[in-house]
């Protein structure tokens, strides 16, 4: 604990990067005792409730898409961080493995884009789920299959991580039930009318990382970035506006959500660790029933048997962001391929 004031007052020193690579090492591991956890935490000078507006959304319309109703969920802001939401896992026990299908089966699918089209053929990507999942044994010699070569995937706006720009004309629809499941959450975060128009989904193995960065290639960032968390937990640092702003470390557990909006909207952040999920928190509950006309499916049990072990070793974290101002269409340039 006193490391982590020193680096908050050494001036001139990227803090950042220094607590980043705090909790990246693996040896000795860090102390996790400064990292918040939301999850445990009561009200305090550190964590603070955040407001919900309940009559947003319906409790029929929450459950539609796998949500508790509003008024259950728990919500909290930061001091110094206008903007920024935290709500703790607010799905319907049994409805998240409904997500991290969509997460791993569905939305890898065409036309969405993936890691792995980069080098590979339209014919080899087609039906990652399928082909990794004939071959899932437990024998640790079986090659890596697709699947545990999936890295990231992107939806709606497709983002090129080379030009840090989405483009107009690299464009496929956005999946319908996780515009509806934004659309809710956003709602009663404050934020009625949010139009999920891009999503880029991350898929981090137990050494995974994302580095230290702002997303700020949206063309409208008065609208909020919205953040889901699937599987193995992650410590998540959250900075300032200036790289060398000292973050602040939480973790993210299965299920949790996260908002970043207004004054919280561009800054800094990264996820320099993936740690196990904590007792008593699964990183994946069993798949329940299904209400009539809810979006939400339950799994067959090969489905379940391939998320709930891939939960365990994996984290999915899904971004959803409104790329444009209604009204707004992308500037005319070249570059724009
Ligand atoms: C991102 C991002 C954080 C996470 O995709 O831009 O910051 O929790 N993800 O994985
Ligand atoms: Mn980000």
């Amino acid at each position: 604990m006193a490391k982590m004031a020193a680096y908050a007052v050494e001036s001139g020193e990227d803090a950042f990067r220094k607590i980043f690579k705090f909790y990246k090492r693996r040896n000795p591991p860090p102390d996790f005792s400064d990292v918040i956890d939301f999850s445990r935490s009561a009200p305090s000078d550190q964590v603070i409730p955040a407001l919900l507006d309940p009559g947003a959304v319906s409790d029929e319309e929450a459950a539609r898409v796998g949500l508790r109703p509003v008024r259950d969920w728990r919500a909290f802001g930061l001091p110094g961080y206008p903007g920024f939401m935290f709500i703790t896992n607010p799905f319907l026990l049994g409805s998240k493995p409904f997500w991290v299908r969509q997460c791993l089966k569905t939305y890898p699918q065409k036309p969405n884009v993936c890691n792995l089209d980069m080098h590979m053929s339209p014919s080899d990507t087609q039906d990652i789920w399928d082909k990794s999942v004939g071959g899932l044994s437990h024998n640790q010699r079986q090659p890596k299959t697709l699947l545990d070569r999936l890295r990231w995937v992107t939806l709606g706006y497709h983002y090129n991580w080379d030009t840090k720009t989405y483009s107009a004309s690299h464009y496929t629809p956005f999946p319908a039930d996780l515009h509806s499941l934004s659309f809710h959450i956003t709602s009663a975060c404050g934020f009625p009318g949010f139009n999920p128009q891009a999503g880029i989904l991350n898929y981090y193995r137990s050494d995974s990382s994302l580095g230290i960065h702002v997303d700020e290639s949206e063309l409208d960032h008065s609208r909020p970035l919205l953040s889901f968390s699937f599987g193995k937990s992650a410590i998540f640092l959250l900075g300032g506006t200036r790289r060398q702003d000292p973050p602040t470390a939480m973790y993210m557990h299965s299920g949790d959500v996260m908002v970043m909006s207004g004054q919280s909207r561009l800054l800094y952040h990264a996820v320099p660790r993936i740690v196990a999920a904590p007792q008593g928190h699964p990183a994946l509950e069993a798949s329940g029933s299904s209400r009539h006309g809810s979006v939400v499916e339950p799994l067959s049990e090969q489905d379940w048997a391939v998320c709930s072990r891939y939960s365990h070793s994996s984290r999915v974290n899904v971004t959803v962001r409104q790329v444009l101002a209604p009204g707004q269409s992308f500037p005319e340039t070249p570059s724009s391929h």
